[in-house]
């Protein structure tokens, strides 16, 4: 029997996420390889003040009632308090909280959130780069370091949570819209932060 692609409307929210993003995805992946974060900590630094910037801006998300609501757990999610952290251990100032972004609806939320939990997934490859420069979990690499339970199972949680959700095609719309607006966050303060190599 021949596959038929799968319309878009008919995915698992996390597939719809994911291939509404991929192109995003491989960008920033691209962007973050290229600035050579784990050449040495001086870059590492810029790398920690990059995920400083994401995740600080989208760390109010977290606590969000309505957002816990859908989402039973998120509060302990978070990792913005072990970014800090591993800027402290490596004694780099912590700038300040940066302002925190306020996605056009909930629903544009998830797709911020999907984009900040999916990060844990590639950030398996970024821990292990750690290592070459000394860091490890205890020492300026925390943030980066897998959940207790793993990462696969953590994420597997995470979208058996966001493909549970009921929503209408218009809100699927707008989580992708808001997990490409996180992309591109990440991608501007990549841009920003980073020295021009
Ligand atoms: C050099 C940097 C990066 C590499 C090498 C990388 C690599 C990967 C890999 C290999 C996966 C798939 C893992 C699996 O399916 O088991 C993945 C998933 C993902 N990554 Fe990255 N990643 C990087 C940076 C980022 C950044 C900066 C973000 C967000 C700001 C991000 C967001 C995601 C998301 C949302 C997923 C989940 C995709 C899905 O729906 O399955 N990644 N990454």
């Amino acid at each position: 029997m021949t596959a038929i692609a799968q319309p878009t409307a008919q995915l698992p929210l996390s597939k719809r996420l994911k291939a509404g993003t991929s192109r995003d995805h491989d960008s920033v992946d691209t962007l973050v390889m290229h600035s050579r974060p784990f050449e040495s900590l001086e870059r590492y630094g810029y790398f920690l003040r990059v995920q400083h910037r994401f995740h600080g801006a989208i760390d109010a998300l977290y606590d969000d009632i309505a957002l816990n609501r859908l989402l039973p757990g998120l509060s302990e999610l978070p990792r913005f308090e072990a970014v800090c952290a591993d800027l402290a251990a490596l004694d780099l100032s912590v700038p300040p909280v940066p302002p925190a972004v306020i996605p056009s609806s909930p629903h544009a939320a998830l797709g911020w959130l999907y984009c900040s939990e999916g990060s844990n997934l590639g950030a398996a490859y970024l821990f292990k780069e750690t290592q070459r420069i000394g860091l490890d979990a205890q020492y300026g690499a925390r943030h980066l370091a897998a959940h207790p339970q793993g990462r696969g199972l953590h994420w597997r949680q995470f979208v058996a949570l966001l493909d549970g959700l009921d929503l209408s095609e218009a809100q699927r719309d707008e989580a992708v819209s808001g997990a490409v607006a996180a992309f591109d966050f990440y991608r501007a303060a990549l841009r920003e932060i980073f020295p021009a190599a």
